[in-house]
This record gives C-alpha cells, sequence and structure tokens, in this order.
C-alpha cells in the first residue's frame, strides 16, 4: 500500500490553475494537501508562497513541497534558500526520479508556463513514487551547505 504523505504545496499567478489540479491528484492518492495559494490571476511575488511552503517542509508538518510559478526558476531559488531544503526544477518524469534518487529533493518546482498539466502530474507522480538512494549520494549533500 502506498505511504500517504502530507504535501505542502504553493504557487504564484503562473500556476493557480496547474496548482488546482496537482491539488486534486494529491488528495484523489489518499495524499493530505496543505495548499498555501495564490488561487488566482493577482499578481503576487513568488518568495512569500516560496517561503510557507518550505518552512512546512523544514518544520516537519510536510513531508514535500511544490512550488509552481511560470518558470519554476524563481520559485526554486527562493526555496534554495533554505538550508534545510533541497529543491529540484523538473521538466520531465528522469529529473523527477533523480532528484529524490541523488539530491534527496524535498521540493519539487514546476514551471507551469514551461510544461503542461499532464507531464506535471507525471512528474510529482515520478518524485513520490522515487527513493533517495543514500551512499555517494550523502557525502555529496554533506557538502552543500557553506560553513
Ligand atoms: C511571473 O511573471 C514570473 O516571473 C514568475 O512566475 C516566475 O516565472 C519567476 O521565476
Amino acid at each position: 500500500m502506498k505511504q500517504s504523505l502530507t504535501i505542502a504545496i504553493g504557487a504564484d499567478h503562473g500556476g493557480p490553475a496547474l496548482k488546482a489540479s496537482l491539488v486534486a491528484q494529491l488528495r484523489a492518492a489518499g495524499h493530505t494537501v496543505l495548499d498555501m495559494g495564490t488561487d488566482g490571476p493577482a499578481r503576487v511575488d513568488y518568495p512569500d508562497f516560496a517561503h510557507p511552503v518550505c518552512a512546512a517542509v523544514e518544520s516537519g508538518q510536510a513531508r514535500f513541497g511544490i512550488l509552481i510559478c511560470g518558470t519554476g526558476i524563481g520559485m526554486s531559488i527562493a526555496a534554495n534558500r533554505h538550508r534545510g531544503i533541497r529543491c529540484g526544477l523538473c521538466t520531465d518524469v528522469t529529473m523527477a526520479r533523480l532528484t529524490r534518487e541523488h539530491n534527496d529533493a524535498n521540493v519539487l518546482a514546476l514551471g507551469a508556463r514551461i510544461i503542461g498539466e499532464a507531464v506535471a502530474a507525471d512528474i510529482v507522480a515520478a518524485f513520490l513514487a522515487a527513493k533517495y538512494e543514500g551512499g555517494r549520494h550523502q557525502d555529496r549533500l554533506d557538502k552543500l551547505n557553506p560553513a
């Protein structure tokens, strides 16, 4: 049986429609979703949504975070300012699998203007299904944060 997870999700004005489809996908799969907005087309600033999602992951309130903006780039930059966050910006399922297996990513960034809903759905499924491999990869993660 698949594990039920708590997943925090946030988007800027580039991603409410994709966020809504992913929230539905995650809930249908039995996960608990902490939806932190935004939900409409009004312009907002992506760090205002990246930081609460990352804080939820860092505190343990959520196991994973998903962040959506137009390209995914701004969200990934904001997320990776958090010392406890490893955010992977993914545009295909191979990146999604490898960012879990090799980087132990705990946040997934997506670009709503770059990929479609079906690709995003497959990316999220691949991200959640993959397992961190540890071993040599842990040596590298241990070197990520500057002293
Ligand atoms: C908003 O227009 C856009 O800059 C934002 O969604 C994102 O793509 C930034 O990286």
